[in-house]
């Protein structure tokens, strides 16, 4: 049986209060405050180390933090490694580089997890793998090797592997940067269907079309902080921060 994306459970799938984190003395995020709701799509952008990718790492405890407080579909998270598996089960994360294994097949690679961490059966795990391969266009790549793909097809294995867990939110982090300029689109594509069918996302993006098309709100971050949240067109057209206006300058430039 193939999950269906679940959209009811809380209202609020992430809740971040006052977040502060250093990495030794450097103070990288600065009272942080974001609230997700479910089925929302937020883009995060802002300028080269004001802390984006360090924000949604937190989410999923790729980092520690020190102050303030991480709520996941009602899941507080703390230092508790039980929380943080149940909060790692309802969270995918999707990043730049890919992070696929290359001795692995692309259906290998997507079942890998569901078998050996949730203990699916084998046959229903590659079910489950070649609906989400489908999904991502490209059920023809099942039996290859990672390195014998596009940058874009590689990505799109990547996101597929993370739906493979059934999360019911989608971390992004610069899931485009890294593609030419050619598969950018084939990777967008994708993250707007699954946008469609109401999964909740968060991505850190420059993508501003995609902006505009998905995001019910862009956030803009700048030395570690939320400077402006706003829907795309406010956002966009109407920018109120001096350093979100610089950066659309050079972003849309
Ligand atoms: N493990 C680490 N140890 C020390 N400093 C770090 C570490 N990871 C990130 N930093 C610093 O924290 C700041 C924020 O980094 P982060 O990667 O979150 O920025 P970003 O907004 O994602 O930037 P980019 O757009 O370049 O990806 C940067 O100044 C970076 O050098
Ligand atoms: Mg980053």
């Amino acid at each position: 049986m193939v999950p269906k994306i679940e959209t009811t459970r809380h209202a609020i799938a992430i809740a971040i209060e006052q977040l502060d984190k250093w990495f030794g003395t450097f103070h990288v995020l600065r009272g942080v405050d974001l609230t997700v709701k479910r089925g929302e799509k937020i883009v995060i952008c802002g300028p080269s180390g004001s802390g984006k990718s360090t924000l949604i790492r937190c989410i999923n405890r790729l980092e520690a933090f020190e102050r303030g407080r991480i709520i996941v579909d009602g899941i507080e998270l703390t230092d508790d490694v039980k929380r943080v598996d149940e909060i790692r089960r309802e969270v995918g994360m999707v990043f730049q580089q890919f992070n696929l294994f290359p001795h692995l097949t692309v259906l290998e690679n997507c079942t890998l997890a569901p078998i050996w961490v949730r203990q699916m059966p084998r046959r229903e795990a590659e079910e489950v793998a070649r609906h989400y391969l489908e999904r991502v266009r490209i059920p023809e790549q099942a039996g290859k090797y990672p390195g014998q793909l596009s940058g874009g097809q590689q990505q799109r294995v990547a996101i597929a592997r993370a739906l493979c867990m059934n999360p019911r939110i989608m971390l992004f982090d610069e899931p485009t940067s890294a593609l030419d300029p050619e598969m950018v689109k084939e990777v967008l594509d994708t993250m707007v269907q699954l946008a469609l069918d109401g999964m909740t996302m968060v991505v850190v993006s420059h993508e501003m079309g995609f902006a505009r098309e998905v995001a019910d709100r862009v956030v803009f971050m700048d030395v570690g902080q939320i400077v402006e949240a706003a829907p795309p067109r406010e956002f966009f057209d109407a920018p109120r921060h001096d350093r979100a206006k610089a950066f659309l300058a050079q972003v849309l430039r």
